[in-house]
């Protein structure tokens, strides 16, 4: 495994993190999964190297923090770097609710709100302690920028964050899902350590600006769903459709009529992935990982055997023809 420093935070963290979106189960991943396969999951990451666990309250309504905190009873809590995050509620304390019907915002019958008060922070976090069963966080992350009618001023946001900083009970700021203009905010206010947006070989919008700005103020930007939610594993049959109210269901690289061009262009990448004798998933993680020492990945695996066969990509180099060529086919599925 390879470490680098998150941020200027002097936090060193791996090169590639475990996500638990889909081990807090619940209506988004098809349901709940066997708790004890998670928790072996998350102790497996550790095992191999992986010290960035992330999660957040969203995720199934407090589960996949829940089953974290479990793991982090049966590991030394000075080897991870815990990572939840702040903004996404539940349970009628106001907030906006984006009602466009996706399933991010409604999960099953409940619904999901967008609020980053100081008031609302303050409360998330100390459920968020209770669930991880921890008394510190080491980076905590606004989970969505906070809209009309209930926006706050990033510099309040911050401005609380920096707070509960001193208090010692995080210790490492990120930002998730944010603009430039919103991080030149962030870094006006105080120290912004990790950005996360969406990155993978299909989906490459963050090259264009949060990439650069990342870069020009010292943040790790990491990347989420680099495997398109287990679309780029080469795994997915190509006649799987994911259910009504499954979180991939809606995504456009999901869609019907995209869905072929991914699945070819998975078939040319296996000669590539045999060349580095790694499966297609982990070519795909190589392939973000080789994008620049300050871009780091965030994996979803729910067994231990996706994280072992995931882990494989943080010793794998690709050579600069070779991602030429995944980029020249990545290309032609999205012209
Ligand atoms: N800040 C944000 O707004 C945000 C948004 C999205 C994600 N995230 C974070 O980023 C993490 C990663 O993103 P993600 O979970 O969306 O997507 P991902 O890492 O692209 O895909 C994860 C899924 O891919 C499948 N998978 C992984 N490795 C596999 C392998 N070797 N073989 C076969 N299947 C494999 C698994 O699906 P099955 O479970 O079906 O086997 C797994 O749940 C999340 O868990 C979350 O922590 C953050």
């Amino acid at each position: 495994m390879r470490y680098h420093e998150l941020g200027s935070s002097g936090i060193q963290v791996s090169k590639m993190g475990l996500g638990t979106w889909a081990i807090g189960g619940g209506p988004a991943w098809g349901g709940d999964l066997d708790e004890q396969v998670c928790i072996d999951t998350i102790k497996e990451a550790i095992n191999v190297g992986i010290n960035m666990i992330d999660t957040a309250p969203g995720y199934n309504f407090g589960n996949s923090e829940r089953i974290v905190g479990k793991a982090l009873k049966e590991v030394p809590r000075d080897k991870v770097v815990l990572v939840t995050k702040c903004g996404v509620i539940w349970g009628g304390e106001g907030g906006v609710y984006e009602g466009k019907g996706t399933p991010w915002n409604m999960v099953g019958d409940r619904r999901l709100y967008k609020l980053l008060t100081p008031e609302s922070i303050r409360k998330e976090v100390e459920m968020s302690l209770k669930r991880l069963g921890t008394d510190y966080i080491d980076l905590y992350m606004t989970h969505w920028p906070s809209v009309p009618p209930f926006e706050t001023p990033i510099a309040e946001t911050v401005g609380e964050l920096n707070r509960l900083k001193e208090e010692g009970k995080i210790r490492a700021i990120g930002a998730a899902n944010v603009n430039i203009e919103q991080i030149e905010e962030y870094v006006a206010n105080g120290e912004l350590d990790l950005v996360q947006g969406k990155y993978n070989v299909l989906s490459r919008d963050i090259e264009k600006d949060l990439l650069p700005i990342c870069r020009q103020h010292k943040i790790t930007m990491q990347a989420y769903s680099p495997l398109e939610q287990g679309l780029l594993t080469g795994a997915i049959p190509r006649d799987f459709v994911p259910g009504p109210g499954d979180a991939r269901s809606n995504k456009p690289l999901w869609q019907p009529d995209v869905r072929p061009k991914v699945h070819d262009m998975l078939d040319q990448f296996k000669p590539i992935a045999d060349k580095y004798n790694c499966s297609i998933a982990a070519l795909n993680l190589a392939w973000i990982m080789c994008q620049g020492d300050e871009v780091n990945l965030l994996s979803g695996a729910t067994t231990p055997d996706q994280v072992d066969m995931n882990v494989v990509a943080a010793d794998v180099v690709l050579e600069p023809e070779d991602i030429q060529k995944m980029n020249e086919l990545a290309a032609a599925v999205l012209k």
